[in-house]
């Protein structure tokens, strides 16, 4: 019995390990607004100025409170501990191109209502509160910074 259950547990194993082989992000530059909110979305306003001290509290937020970095990664890359079971795979925050492509309203609406079908769930307000949401948006900004791709 014991044999059988290590069988079972280590082919379980395998199974997530080849999903999360095969695991990739979809198509990070459509949005993920609904057409009919998509304008009102794409209207909202980060009400939280970039500075040095709000995006030191968007890292914590992110690092902590928010949980973020467990499937985002604390380099923001999408390789968070729980993000590499995650299929599709987490978005990567150091890529530009994804940046451009989205209003911070889009990203604000995600962290709303999550993004159907994937790991992202709902994280406001049951999570962080809006004004952290919008703090944690300014620090996944500055991951593209860092990004030799642009
Ligand atoms: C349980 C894993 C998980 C956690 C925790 C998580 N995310 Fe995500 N996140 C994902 C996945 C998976 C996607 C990709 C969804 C997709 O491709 O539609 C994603 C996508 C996103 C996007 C991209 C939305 C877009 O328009 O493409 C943003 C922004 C985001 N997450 C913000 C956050 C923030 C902020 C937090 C913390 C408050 C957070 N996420 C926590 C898994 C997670």
């Amino acid at each position: 019995m014991g044999y059988l259950k290590t069988i079972g547990l280590l082919t379980a194993f395998m199974f997530i390990a080849a999903t999360a082989a095969v695991a990739e992000e979809r198509d990070p530059l459509k949005t993920r607004v609904p057409a009919d909110e998509l304008a009102d979305a794409k209207a909202m306003k980060n009400p939280i100025p970039v500075n040095d001290a709000n995006l030191a509290k968007g890292k914590a937020l992110f690092e902590g409170k928010g949980t973020c970095f467990n499937c985002h990664g604390k380099a923001g890359d999408g390789n968070g501990p729980a993000g590499a079971i995650l299929n599709p795979s987490p978005r990567n925050f150091t890529n530009c191109k994804f940046h451009k492509k989205r209003k911070d309203g889009e990203l604000f609406w995600v962290i709303k209502n999550g993004s159907a079908g994937t790991g992202m769930v709902s994280l406001v307000p049951g999570t962080i509160t809006e004004e952290e949401a919008w703090t944690i948006i300014n620090y996944e900004r500055a991951f593209c910074k860092k990004s030799a791709d642009e």
